[in-house]
């Protein structure tokens, strides 16, 4: 369970206070109060200790029970001029792995942020932090011991305000959990059916209109992408359709996921190692249905619409095979020369339907290139798209979120070496390099009209260590921009 949060002023009582320190060894809010408690020694203590406050580094503080809580713990927070949104949540996850053996911790961190930032932001921040730092998958750890943090006791200023946002941080952090712990899900235990009938249980209680559409009904529906990929496995594919449609909406926005349940590459095989995260290949589909899930509770104005493929890409007998060709629901033939790429085959049966529905604007998240790893590592996304005002509200969006994503191109150039021999395109770039904007060039041919813009999380949908608010394994990239970004929503 998410820990809950309270605003409280003075001395709090708490198993453990954490103070902010900044570069230096300046003291931030609150410390004054484990100075008193040690008798005004604390400058001596960092000293003698070598802490000076650099974003991260932490110093336990004996204080002899003359505080009212029964131990201190000095968080450095780096520089007081850059310490921003980014740094609170950063630091409110350092907290709750520091705190993970304790059942109540005060924090005067929320005043360690300048007053010229919002305080509603700040404290968002502040819980989204404190949530996904203290956020394990344990499920399968015979001895695994899940956090004790129940209660996070904010000491500073505040109101109205800094509630709203902190009970915001932890509901968006409760749908980014949500997401990781379908993504740190083995692929035997997620089939297309099962991570429907996850989504149905999730949209269910968060009043979201649920579609799915099955065997003939994929036929019916022209998926011919999803069939394709679907084809190889002994699991169906599905296309689940999700709606948020509150009252008098303000424009809609369409989301889309790629829910590849396990990539092994198909008959264009993958090598062991290559196969060895492909679980995560589904990222995409987790983060929308996550995000969707929070809409109703943020009272989100827009109408969204979360457009879901879901297959399995396996290469049994019935599978596709290179050289086949396919006919996308809007139309255009592919010739499939690599079953490895495709995410761009399911999505692009996902584009068509959502740009046919009349979305205002278009975003699709999906792990789909290898290439985008190399350009930009596990840590940034890449984010392309047909129109330049709404990459930039995406942007936007996500720097407000903390989820970094980098601008590359679709050259016009490029978009030849997609030319098949037979039929209207080819699925892979007949020419070496920039493996991730042909993939964007080739989802491109999906698209209408609509404002577009998609986002390559291939590195970020997996991390392979802890850091900070990102837990080793499925990340969840994604879901706090989607969130804000629908919250936010205006049409491009
Ligand atoms: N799911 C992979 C992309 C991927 C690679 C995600 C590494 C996460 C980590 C995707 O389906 C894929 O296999 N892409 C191929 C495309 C190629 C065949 C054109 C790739 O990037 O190698
Ligand atoms: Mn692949
Ligand atoms: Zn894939």
């Amino acid at each position: 369970m998410a820990p809950t949060f309270e605003l409280v002023t003075g001395a709090p009582d708490a198993d453990l206070l954490v103070v902010p320190v900044f570069s230096g060894a300046r003291l931030g809010p609150g410390a004054q109060l484990v100075d008193d408690a040690l008798g005004g020694t604390l400058a001596d203590f960092m000293q003698e200790t070598d802490f000076d406050g650099k974003r991260g580094e932490v110093l336990a503080v004996p204080t002899g029970g003359r505080l009212g809580a029964r131990a201190a713990l000095l968080l450095g927070v780096g520089d007081a001029d850059t310490f921003d949104i980014a740094g609170l949540r950063r630091a409110g996850a350092v907290l709750a792995r520091r705190a993970a053996k304790v059942a109540t911790v005060a924090t005067t961190l929320l005043d360690a942020i300048g007053s010229e930032v919002d305080r509603g932001a700040a404290a968002q921040a502040l819980a989204e932090g404190v949530c996904l730092g203290r956020y394990q998958f344990l499920r399968y750890k015979s001895e695994g011991k899940s956090s004790q943090l129940e209660r996070v006791l904010v000491v500073g200023r505040g109101g109205a305000k800094v509630r709203a946002g902190l009970e915001r941080g932890a509901r968006i952090a409760e749908a980014v959990a949500w997401a990781r712990d379908l993504i740190n899900e083995p692929a035997a235990a997620k089939s297309p059916e099962d991570v429907v009938d996850a989504a149905k249980t999730l949209a269910r209680a968060s009043g979201l209109k649920v579609k799915v559409f099955a065997g003939e009904q994929l036929v019916r529906e022209r998926m011919g992408g999803v069939l394709g990929v679907g084809n190889g496995s002994e699991r169906p594919p599905r296309f689940l359709r999700l709606e948020y449609a509150p009252a008098s909406a303000r424009g809609t926005l369409a989301l889309v996921g790629k829910g590849v349940v396990f990539d092994s590459g198909g008959l264009s095989l993958k090598t062991a190692g290559g196969m060895e995260t492909m679980k995560t290949d589904m990222s995409g589909a987790a983060a929308v249905i996550a995000a969707m899930s929070t809409l109703r509770d943020l009272g989100v104005k827009a109408r969204v619409i979360g457009y879901v493929p879901l297959v399995e890409n396996m290469p049994s007998g019935a599978a596709m095979r290179p050289g086949d060709v396919l006919t996308m629901r809007n139309g255009k033939t592919v010739e499939v020369l690599n079953t490895d790429a495709e995410g761009r085959l399911i999505l692009a049966d996902a584009l068509a339907l959502a740009s046919e529905e009349g979305a205002d604007a278009i975003i699709d998240l999906a792990t789909l290139t290898g290439a985008v790893v190399m350009a930009l590592g596990d840590k940034v996304a890449g984010v392309m798209g047909s129109d330049d005002a709404w990459v930039a509200q995406v942007q936007a969006a996500a720097a407000r979120a903390g989820e970094k994503m980098w601008h590359l191109p679709l050259p016009e150039e490029y978009r030849r070496n997609l030319d098949s021999e037979i039929a209207d395109l080819r699925n892979i770039s007949s020419a070496s390099g920039a493996g991730t904007l042909t993939a964007g060039l080739f989802l491109k041919e999906f698209v209408g009209d609509a404002p577009w813009a998609h986002l390559d999380i291939a590195g970020t949908a997996r991390a392979s260590a802890d850091d900070a608010e990102t837990s080793k394994g499925g990340t969840g990239y994604g879901v706090r921009t989607l969130v804000e970004l629908a919250s936010t929503f205006r049409k491009p």
